[in-house]
């Protein structure tokens, strides 16, 4: 204990940051400084999200446009791989399971398992898994790497044995990205067939959690064809209510303005439509019973920041 010249304690002033590696607030801000460092340390990684996805036709732009028709977009989303980061630190025990429903890209998976999190994703997408493999071997040790299925996940999660410690997605937003013309991808779907089809899915991927685990999902509303939101963040917190886990935490992901600037004046003149510049965190609960129940660390927050010290320290 350090003291001072009085022998009274001499208490430290750490940042939330520090011990928490983003402050635990409802709003994560991913165009903070910290954020950034943390993203651009594991670009340098080489991880390539987008590859796997050369087909998909980006939907313009049920998000905010004034137009509604099929549009082809110069990028599909990618996914954060700071954001990865901090949900596993936060919402995983440490060297835990995690599955993913609708893997996507490859980033998911590459930063679970270089944090040594052991991570299974499923996607319908055949180019999409070999892809993810590809990379992966490039990033990663031969036995450290993330487990893949290709099917789908209304299928394969019946077939699963194994029961994770956190359920982690970004499930497609409807038909805003389509991804193949596949009649059991979810983003063929009409919105009602859509909810349905998705809300199966969330009800077994919750009956592979541990009692008493987390599931993430990273979820971006979406508008009808008349330009009114579908309101499919409360559709997604239904489905996970009804599967038996509770709404445990909301946060609002902010993003890096971007074009969004370009865009927004039009956008609001033509239609008093706001240019949307964030995603919602949903953060779920199971609850518990008896069984298979996730042991979670600690949350002692000098714990915590020896452990992120470490590794920024000696692996990033
Ligand atoms: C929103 S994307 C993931 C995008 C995310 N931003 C990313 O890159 O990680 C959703 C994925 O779900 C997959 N998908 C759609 N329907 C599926 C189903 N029934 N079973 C498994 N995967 C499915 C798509 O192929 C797509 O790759």
């Amino acid at each position: 204990m350090e003291v001072d010249l009085f022998g009274n304690e001499i208490v430290k002033d750490v940042l939330l940051r520090d011990k928490f590696m983003e402050p635990p607030f409802s709003v994560l801000d991913t165009k903070g400084g910290g954020w950034q460092t943390r993203k651009r340390q594991w670009k340098k990684l080489g991880i390539e999200s987008h590859l796997g996805r050369e087909g998909v036709v980006v939907i313009n732009n049920s998000f905010d446009g004034d137009k509604y028709g099929r549009k082809s977009m110069p990028e599909v989303s990618i996914f954060d791989p700071a954001l990865c980061e901090l949900i596993y630190n936060w919402y995983c025990p440490d060297g835990g399971t995690i599955l993913d429903p609708f893997a996507g890209g490859s980033v998911r998976g590459i930063v679970a398992n270089y944090l040594g999190y052991k991570y299974t994703g499923i996607d319908i997408r055949q180019e999409q898994i070999d892809s993810n493999r590809e990379q992966s071997l490039k990033l990663l040790p031969v036995d450290k790497q993330p487990q893949y299925y290709v099917g789908d996940s209304n299928v394969v999660l019946t077939e699963l044995i194994p029961m994770y410690d956190l359920v982690f997605s970004c499930p497609p937003y409807a038909d805003l990205e389509v991804y193949s013309e596949m009649k059991e991808d979810l983003s063929t779907m009409e919105y009602n067939e859509f909810i349905k089809v998705y809300a199966e899915i969330i009800k077994k991927a919750v009956t592979k959690l541990k009692s008493g685990g987390y599931a993430c999902f990273v979820v971006g509303d979406i508008r009808d064809k008349k330009g009114f939101y579908r309101d499919f963040i409360s559709h997604t917190k239904q489905a996970f209510i009804n599967a038996g886990a509770g709404l445990y935490n909301e946060a609002i992901l902010l993003q890096p303005l971007g074009t969004a600037m370009l865009r927004a004046g039009k956008i609001f003149e033509s239609g008093r439509k706001l240019t949307k510049v964030h995603e919602n965190v949903l953060i779920f609960k199971k609850h518990e019973k008896d069984g298979f129940t996730v042991l979670h660390r600690g949350t002692d927050c000098n714990e915590m920041t020896a452990k992120w010290e470490d590794y920024y320290r000696g692996r990033l």
